[in-house]
C-alpha cells in the first residue's frame, strides 16, 4: 500500500498548524503566512536533526543515579540579588530566559553580570541590537571589571553556534532572542518560528558544550506572541524583570526555576552607573512616610521566602460621575470590588457615591490576598478621614462574610515589621494565637469587627445605622 503523507500548513508567523490551506491564519490572523509542510513538527522541522536511527541503536545512554555522576554546580554571578533569584547562580549546560519590557534594564543587568563573571570565567556577550563600540561604551560606564569580557555583534544563529564550538566559553548571553534568525526559516526574526528554532539550536549547543546560556527576550505590555512566553516550557529558568520605567527600582522575579525556589525576587535600583542592589527593600518602599495620615496602611507582603513592607494608599472622594470610578494601580481590580462589596453589605459602609483610588506605592505589583486587611484599613480610614498610625502594619485575607483568614508565614512578616520599627500589628487570629509577637502590640482578628470599631463608618452616612446594629451584636 502506498504511504499517504498528510499535508499540513504551518503559519510562519505564529507556528500553528492547519489541515487546510487558507489565505489567513485562523490563530494569529496574519495574511498569506501559511506554508505547506509534510511533517507534523511544523515547517522548521527540516532544520532540526532528523532521527534516522531506530530505537535499538539510537545511542541513548541510560545510567543509574547511584552511578558516579557529578551533580551540576552553581557558579555565583557575583550579584547577590541576581544569584538568590537564580537559586544560587548559573548552572553549566542550563538555559535562563530573562523577559521584560523594552528599556527596563535587561541588557544593563546582564552586561554587569557578564563583566563580573569574566573575572574568573570565559564569558561571551552576543548582541543583535548594539554594535561592539556601543557595548564597550556602556560596559565602561557600568563596571571597571569588563576588560576580560568577550563581545560580539551577530544575529545569525548558525554563525554563533559555529563560533561557540571553537571558542568554548563558560557563559554566553544572547541579547536578544528576538533579533536572532536561522537562514533556513522563511520568517522574519522575532516571529514565533524563528524564536523557537533559534532558541532550540542555542540550547542544544549549551548542553553539548556545557556552557550556561542566558537568553534575553522582550515582552510588550500587550504580551506579544513572539515574546518569551513561547519559550517558557523549553528553558530551565524563567525570570522576569519588572518595574515602571518612570520609577527607579526594578524587580527581578523567578516564575520558573528547575534549580531553586520560585517566586523569589531580587530588588535593584537603576542609577546613572547601572543597576544597584537593594539589600533592604522594605526601607526603600517606605522611604517617604513621615506622619500619620488617612488612607494608608503598610502590609508585610511575602515574595518567595522574603518579606517586604509595602504601603497601600487609598483616596475615597465624592464622585462627580454617574457611575463612581474605581481606579487601581498595583492590585487586582476584582479584589477591590469584592472588598468594597463586603464592607458595604456586611459592615454598613457606603461607597456608592464615592470614587475609589487605590495605589500600591513605588510601582510595586501586589499579588497576595494577605494585603486585603491593609486595603480595608486604607479604604475605611480614607472614607471617614481617620489618621492611621505610622507604626501600624496589617495583613490577613478577608473572606466574603467579612471573616479574616490566616495567611502563610505570619512570623516572618511580624519580624520584618519589628525590624523596620513598627510597633503595632493587626493580623488574623487563626494560626497566630500562640506565636511569638516579637514585642509588637497585636490585634488578632477573627473578622473585621476590631477595624470597624476603630474606623467606624462616618456619621451621617446612609447606612451608618446598620453599623451600630452590627457592632453591638459583635
Ligand atoms: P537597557 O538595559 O538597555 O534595557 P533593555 O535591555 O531591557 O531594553 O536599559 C535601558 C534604560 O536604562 C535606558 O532607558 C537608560 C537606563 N539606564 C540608566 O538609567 N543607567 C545606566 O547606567 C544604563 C546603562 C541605562
Ligand atoms: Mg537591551
Amino acid at each position: 500500500m502506498p504511504k499517504v503523507t498528510a499535508k499540513r500548513y504551518v503559519c510562519r508567523e505564529c507556528g500553528s498548524a492547519h489541515s487546510v490551506w487558507s489565505g489567513r491564519c485562523n490563530d494569529c490572523g496574519n495574511w498569506n503566512s501559511l506554508d505547506e509542510s509534510d511533517s507534523n513538527l511544523g515547517h522548521f522541522s527540516k532544520n532540526l536533526e532528523p532521527r534516522k536511527k531506530s530505537f535499538k541503536n539510537s545511542g541513548m545512554i541510560v545510567r543509574k543515579l547511584s552511578d558516579d555522576i557529578t551533580p551540576a554546580r552553581f557558579t555565583p554571578v557575583g550579584i547577590a540579588e541576581f544569584d538568590r533569584v537564580l537559586g544560587g547562580g548559573i548552572v553549566a549546560g542550563a538555559t535562563v530566559l530573562i523577559g521584560g519590557d523594552p528599556g527596563i534594564g535587561k541588557s544593563t543587568l546582564l552586561l554587569q553580570a557578564a563583566s563580573l563573571c569574566s573575572q574568573h570565567s570565559k564569558v561571551l556577550y552576543i548582541s543583535g541590537e548594539e554594535s561592539v563600540e556601543q557595548i564597550l561604551l556602556r560596559a565602561e560606564r557600568l563596571s571597571e571589571q569588563s576588560q576580560h569580557l568577550n563581545v560580539a555583534t551577530e544575529t545569525s544563529v548558525e554563525a554563533i553556534v559555529d563560533a561557540l564550538a571553537t571558542l568554548k566559553p563558560d557563559f554566553v548571553v544572547i541579547d536578544s532572542i528576538q533579533t536572532m534568525y536561522l537562514a533556513g526559516i522563511e520568517a522574519s526574526p522575532g516571529t514565533v518560528s524563528q524564536v523557537r528554532a533559534s532558541s532550540h539550536l542555542l540550547m542544544s549547543a549549551a548542553k553539548k558544550y556545557g556552557f550556561s546560556l542566558v537568553l534575553i527576550g522582550h515582552v510588550t505590555k500587550e504580551g506579544a506572541i513572539a515574546g518569551p512566553r513561547v519559550l517558557e516550557h523549553m528553558v530551565d529558568t524563567v525570570l522576569y524583570f519588572e518595574g515602571e520605567r518612570s520609577q527607579h527600582f526594578r524587580l527581578l522575579r523567578a516564575v520558573k526555576n528547575r534549580f531553586g525556589a520560585c517566586n523569589e525576587i531580587g530588588v535593584f535600583e537603576m542609577s546613572s552607573n547601572g543597576l544597584r542592589e537593594i539589600a533592604n527593600p522594605s526601607a526603600l518602599f517606605l522611604a517617604d512616610r513621615e506622619e500619620a495620615i488617612s488612607g494608608t496602611c503598610v502590609v508585610p507582603a511575602l515574595e518567595g521566602t522574603r518579606p517586604i513592607l509595602i504601603e497601600i494608599q487609598s483616596l475615597v472622594a465624592q464622585t462627580h460621575f454617574a457611575s463612581p470610578r474605581r481606579a487601581v494601580i498595583g492590585w487586582d481590580q476584582q479584589r477591590l470590588a469584592m472588598i468594597i462589596a463586603v464592607l458595604e453589605k456586611r459592615f454598613g459602609y457606603n461607597f456608592a457615591e464615592q470614587d475609589v483610588y487605590l495605589n500600591v506605592t513605588g510601582g510595586y505589583r501586589l499579588q497576595e490576598p494577605a494585603a486585603d486587611l491593609a486595603v480595608v484599613i486604607a479604604l475605611i480610614s480614607s472614607l471617614g478621614n481617620y489618621d492611621v498610625p505610622i507604626n501600624l502594619a496589617a495583613f490577613g485575607e478577608v473572606g466574603l462574610s467579612g471573616e479574616v483568614r490566616a495567611v502563610p508565614q505570619p512570623d516572618i512578616r511580624l519580624r520584618e515589621a519589628v525590624k523596620l520599627g513598627f510597633q503595632e500589628a493587626i493580623l488574623p487570629k487563626q494560626g497566630t494565637q500562640n506565636s511569638d509577637k516579637h514585642g509588637l502590640h497585636c490585634t488578632l482578628c477573627n473578622d473585621l469587627t476590631p477595624l470597624i470599631r476603630r474606623f467606624p463608618p462616618p456619621l451621617g452616612a446612609k447606612n451608618a445605622a446598620k453599623f451600630s446594629t452590627h457592632s453591638s451584636a459583635a
